[in-house]
């Protein structure tokens, strides 16, 4: 079968939203029932930069149930805490692939960097029906774990997934997600094979850059910022022009194709699960059940 370059299929502005305790965020999609970005379920970006806002207050103690969350920063840093006593600071460059299972009861607190500014990003990936019960669980990688690749323009941090016979640290994730921040340098050529029947989409966050590119056009030009999702097909393709380089996160992950019921922290299947999550946290069992084994 001949090789298919994914086509853009959308191209998604981010709308700025408040979260938390007025967090202020880029969110380019968050879960919904209809499950368009299976197995992705929100996407957000971290983008309150201005120093005179003051220090940012962050994400107080909130619960979550039946998803992975990814926080992946750039600049500044956030400082977590949770109910399995775990606590920690993810610092530049470094992730935190969180599977919250059963439950997880956590506090996230980003923290501005030397320069003034934080810059990040936190993912949402589904867990299947199979696993949302399954127990919490943690892999904090730093930033000097993950693997740089770099050559012929191309700089690729890989978190998970492969790119060029590196292998990101972040594994055993049912999803079987690829999660990787890339930077192409002017006239670039860039192209990564991407399972067929895999879920494609890329940040763009700086510079800009051609994407959709198959032999016969050079694709679509995509300034930054916005959310690129692909059509299915063999491999991601994306070029720089000579006057700006890119970057992007560029994200893929096996669909599970079932139906989701998403509320709040919570992603479950059915609207029972959901409803038996809310018992739990009024009965204030929610913690305990999530630990018990
Ligand atoms: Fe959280």
């Amino acid at each position: 079968m001949k090789k298919l370059p994914r086509q853009i299929q959308d191209i998604i502005e981010p709308q700025m939203v408040v979260e938390g305790a007025g967090v202020l965020l880029r969110r380019s999609f968050g879960p919904h029932s209809s499950n368009l970005f299976d197995p992705f379920l929100l996407f957000d970006h971290f983008a309150f930069n201005k120093p005179r806002q003051g220090e940012p207050v962050g994400f107080p103690t909130h619960p979550h149930r039946g998803i992975e969350t990814v926080t992946y920063m750039l600049d500044g840093n956030v400082r977590h805490r949770d109910s399995l006593g775990n606590m920690g600071v993810i610092g530049p460059g470094a992730v935190q692939w969180m599977t919250s299972g059963r439950g997880i009861l956590h506090e996230e607190m980003p923290r501005r960097g030397p320069t003034g500014a934080i810059n990040g990003f936190q993912l949402w990936v589904n867990l299947p029906a199979a696993q949302k019960m399954s127990a919490p669980r943690y892999q904090e990688v730093n930033s000097e774990t993950i693997p740089l690749v770099t050559q012929n323009g191309v700089s690729v941090r890989v978190v998970a997934g492969e790119y060029a016979g590196a292998r990101g640290p972040v594994t055993e994730i049912a999803a079987q997600p690829l999660y990787m921040d890339v930077t192409l340098a002017p006239n670039t050529q860039f192209e990564l094979p991407t399972p067929r029947g895999h879920f494609v989409i890329a940040y763009i966050f700086e510079g800009e850059g051609a994407f959709g590119i198959d032999d016969a056009q050079g694709g679509e030009w995509v300034p930054s910022t916005q959310m690129l999702v692909f059509q299915d097909g063999d491999s991601v393709r994306a070029q720089t022009g000579s006057a700006a380089p890119a970057r992007f996160m560029l994200m893929a992950g096996a669909p599970f194709r079932e139906p989701i019921f998403p509320y709040g922290p919570f992603v479950m299947n059915t609207r029972e699960e959901i409803m038996q999550t809310l018992a739990e946290i009024r009965a204030g069992t929610f913690v305990s059940n999530a630990r018990a084994e």
